[in-house]
């Protein structure tokens, strides 16, 4: 099939790459020149894993096409709608980029046509959005028929998820895209056997209560892990035993600083939003979000507890900026809010990240006593104790003669990474979250 995505970013490259290695014709849309330049190259301008050998491949196969031009991209047939939508810093989401992608969309289609919404919208925009495409295409005869399908790719497994998906879900207004959305997704769906027909109104609370409820579910272990601290219960085991039923299930049962990311604080600010408009019952929702926004300063406690005043003289390590493992994306990262916080109360910070480059964090760089490390062990010899963020997989068997060279032997793992037992062993003083 001929298809245009029209935002290149995490969800729009990767839902790009993906449909043109499945053997569409896929033309790739985003406004801003450079990102379009670096594409054409094949040069991804954020870290997730694969992305760049598949936007290659599909480039080199001629699959996939990059533009800037509306002109070139209207050329066809469906169109996915992938542009950003952030927090508006009221709760709500910024419809700027989708708004200013619909005009020039009305400006530029000249033929019955597929659009599919996949940026996480408040639940009533498609609606709106058909009515105003009717409006503007029925003197030409021009019938458009909007789509909601949301995405559920996780940042760092993006592809896999596209590929092996849990679910499609497919919020159509008619037969005849709902025949043409199933026909286009119809390899994926023998794979998942999980293709999901609703209406759109669904479909777009299919994704916010995802979403919310994912959230929810973390904080709920992270409220768990503090009864399991005051009882000497262990938050492992008991993860283990709550997870290995099936209902529950052992996925985002991890307690730690909590969520962070570009969609579950945004996705649950919305939601909450919405009820206050509507005038529902938001606890649950909200007091999750709450119970996530603290579990920061829950670990920042045990660091001045355990330090006292003479937290002012020391030296700390930080390994882990982004919000969570296989991206370099910091958006809402639970590190950065972290380090900030911390580093008025002590002599230095130093901080590791595998993929997080010093220049892309602008916001870090008035704080004056936190310094880049070019490796994880770096600077041990003159630091005194370390905190862990982010839980990359290189950072769950440290090297504990390395780790010896601590001053202070000690070590705050805000991921419940490593073993307490192993520490103890070892010496080396251990607060995790829930242990
Ligand atoms: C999330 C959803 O998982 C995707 O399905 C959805 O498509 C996406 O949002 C979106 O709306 O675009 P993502 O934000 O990439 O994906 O990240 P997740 O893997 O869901 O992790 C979110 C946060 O929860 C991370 O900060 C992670 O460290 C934290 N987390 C996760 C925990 O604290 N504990 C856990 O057990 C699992």
């Amino acid at each position: 099939m001929n298809i245009t995505i029209i935002g290149t970013g995490y969800v729009g490259l990767v839902t790009g790459a993906c449909f043109a290695e499945l053997g569409n014709a896929v033309t790739c849309l985003d406004i801003n020149p450079e990102i379009i330049k670096n594409l054409k190259k094949s040069k991804v301008s954020f870290y997730e894993p694969d992305l760049e050998d598949l936007v290659k491949r599909n480039l080199d196969n001629q699959n996939l096409k990059f533009t800037t031009s509306y002109n070139i991209g209207c050329k066809n047939d469906i169109f996915f709608i992938c542009v950003d939508t952030p927090d508006d810093g009221k709760g709500s989401p910024n419809l700027t980029s989708l708004n200013s992608s619909i005009k020039k969309l009305k400006q530029t289609i000249k033929r019955d046509a597929i659009l599919v919404l996949k940026s996480t919208l408040p639940i009533g925009t498609n609606r709106l959005i058909s009515n105003s495409m009717q409006k503007h295409f029925l003197p030409q005869k021009i019938n458009i028929d909007v789509c909601s399908n949301p995405e559920f790719l996780k940042e760092g497994s993006a592809i896999k998820d596209f590929f092996y998906p849990d679910r499609i879900i497919l919020g159509t207004p008619n037969n005849s895209s709902r025949a043409i959305l199933a026909d286009l997704y119809k390899s994926l769906k023998s794979r998942s056997n999980k293709l999901i027909h609703m209406s759109v109104e669904s479909a777009e609370l299919t994704k916010y209560a995802s979403n919310a409820f994912l959230g929810t579910k973390i904080s709920f272990i992270n409220e768990i892990a503090l009864i399991a601290e005051k009882t000497n219960a262990n938050i492992h085991e008991v993860k283990e035993g709550m997870g290995s039923d099936q209902r529950i299930g052992s996925e985002f049962l991890n307690a730690g600083l909590g969520f962070g990311g570009s969609c579950f604080p945004k996705d649950m600010k919305a939601l909450i939003s919405f009820e206050k408009k509507n005038k529902i019952d938001n606890s649950i929702i909200e007091n999750a979000l709450l119970r996530n926004q603290n579990q920061v300063h829950l670990l920042l406690e045990k660091i001045y507890n355990y330090f006292g005043s003479s937290l002012r003289k020391k030296t700390i390590v930080v390994w882990g900026l982004s919000f969570k493992t296989n991206t370099d994306d910091t958006r809402d990262a639970v590190a950065i809010k972290l380090v900030k916080l911390l580093s008025h109360n002590v002599k230095a910070l130093h901080v590791f990240d595998p993929k997080v480059k010093e220049e892309s964090i602008i916001s870090l760089k008035k704080y004056k006593n936190i310094r880049f490390l070019n490796s994880k062990y770096e600077n041990f010899n003159s630091s005194n104790a370390l905190i862990i963020c982010t839980e990359w997989d290189d950072f769950f068997n440290p090297n504990i003669k390395q780790l010896h060279k601590l001053k202070d032997k000690v070590i705050f793992d805000g991921r419940n990474i490593l073993d307490s037992k192993m520490m103890e062993k070892n010496n080396i003083s251990y607060f995790g979250m829930g242990s």
